[in-house]
């Protein structure tokens, strides 16, 4: 419509002319409109797009907004001080994670980068507080390892977001001290179904592992070479350090 408008006085400008004169100046005219044409057709291209990709940012916010669920996320950076045997003052290593907490579902999603310096290796750790399980997703191997929920290391949904809103305002002070956990497999589960839909959904398409604590085994027959993974998180005020092995 504005294209039209554009144009018309041209058009109409044309007839009244002389026919001598008309001819003489077609050519430069007939140039002239062309590239006004095409300037002012790019420019309301532009526009249009301009206005396409506001409306689609626009409505995909307002999508997300109305069909998702509305996940908060949570990040928070720890650093924790250790004993060394030589060494009399700590060492700090700064364990950053991010977190999913979902009251409504009661579970807690915990993501670990790979640290800077440190053997732990990047994890997706989902903590369901219905079906009190806990499963690591180790995203080096892409292998699960279930284990039951333990609540002395694991904050309940609500306590969990106050420390990571504590840790995100600064509040919390992130210097901490670190337990160890020592976690041996067991058995390989083939049905994930009866984990529950949540680490269902987190372990599928992995293969996937029951774990137990190393205490509960002893007296059982050690196996000569074990594969260990550690993984270092936290969902307390204190870092664990999960060592598995296989
Ligand atoms: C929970 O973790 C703590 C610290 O590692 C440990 O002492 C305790 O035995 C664990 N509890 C269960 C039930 O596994």
């Amino acid at each position: 419509m504005v294209k039209i408008a554009f144009s018309s006085p041209f058009a109409a400008k044309k007839p009244s002319k002389d026919v001598e004169a008309l001819v003489a100046e077609t050519d430069t005219e007939v140039a002239a409109q062309g590239t006004e044409n095409s300037t002012g057709r790019c420019l309301l291209t532009l526009l249009g797009l301009a206005f396409i990709l506001a409306g689609l940012i626009v409505g995909g916010a307002c999508i997300y907004k109305y069909f998702m669920p509305r996940h908060k996320l949570y990040e928070g950076v720890m650093s924790y001080s250790e004993q060394h045997d030589l060494v009399e003052e700590p060492y700090y290593l700064p364990v950053s994670e991010e977190a999913d907490i979902r009251e409504d579902d009661n579970i807690a999603l915990i993501t670990v980068p790979v640290p800077n310096f440190a053997e732990s290796d990047p994890a997706a750790i989902l903590h369901d507080f219905d079906k009190l399980l806990t499963a690591y997703l180790d995203l080096q191997l892409q292998k699960c390892y279930v284990i039951d929920l333990n609540t002395s290391i694991v904050m309940l949904p609500r306590n969990l977001m106050d420390l990571f809103i504590g840790l995100a305002d600064g509040s919390f002070l992130p210097q901490t001290y670190l337990v160890r956990e020592d976690l041996v497999v067991s058995e390989k589960i083939d049905d994930l179904s009866e984990l529950g839909i949540f680490i269902y959904q987190h372990c599928f398409g992995r293969e996937t592992y029951r774990l137990v604590r190393r205490e509960q085994i002893i007296g059982l027959q050690k196996r000569s070479v074990e594969n260990c993974i550690t993984i270092n998180h936290f969902e307390n005020d204190f870092v664990t350090s999960t060592r598995i092995c296989t």
